[in-house]
């Protein structure tokens, strides 16, 4: 099994601007701003603490894909993300384990570009694959 390093955790929220300022009086200190994901149409902003990362994001428009999760999931992370050192590799093992990729690699804009898969587990949810 390739190594798969957690890279950040995906958090759902409303209104962006008062989770990142509910999140700084936490503690958090801003890793890189707000930017718009315009493939996703969602805003992210990803902030650390104490070695943890946290991506915010919040949809921009009504048929973002996060809108449709905000609605079920309320403000709450809903998505561990994982860095493998072997992408490709780690992607074919965690479908023979059960993973369904859910969307195909696609470039985001908040990772520098960096393609990102989805994958959904029955058992644990989803999951993102970072390449
Ligand atoms: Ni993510």
């Amino acid at each position: 099994m390739p190594t798969l390093k957690v890279h950040h955790i995906g958090y759902l929220v409303k209104k962006i601007g008062k989770a990142v300022k509910t999140f700084q009086s936490l503690g958090y200190q801003i890793e890189q701003d707000t930017v718009l994901d315009e493939i996703r149409k969602v805003e992210i902003c990803f902030l650390t603490k104490d070695g943890y990362r946290v991506e915010l994001i919040s949809p921009v428009s009504e048929d973002s894909v996060a809108a449709g999760l905000l609605k079920k999931y309320k403000n709450s992370p809903y998505h561990i993300c994982y860095e493998a050192d072997d992408p490709e590799a780690a992607c074919q093992e965690l479908t023979q384990n059960g993973f369904t990729a859910i969307d195909t690699p696609t470039p985001a804009p908040a990772l520098n570009g960096r393609n990102v898969v989805f994958l959904m587990s029955p058992i644990i949810g989803m999951i993102e694959l970072l390449y």
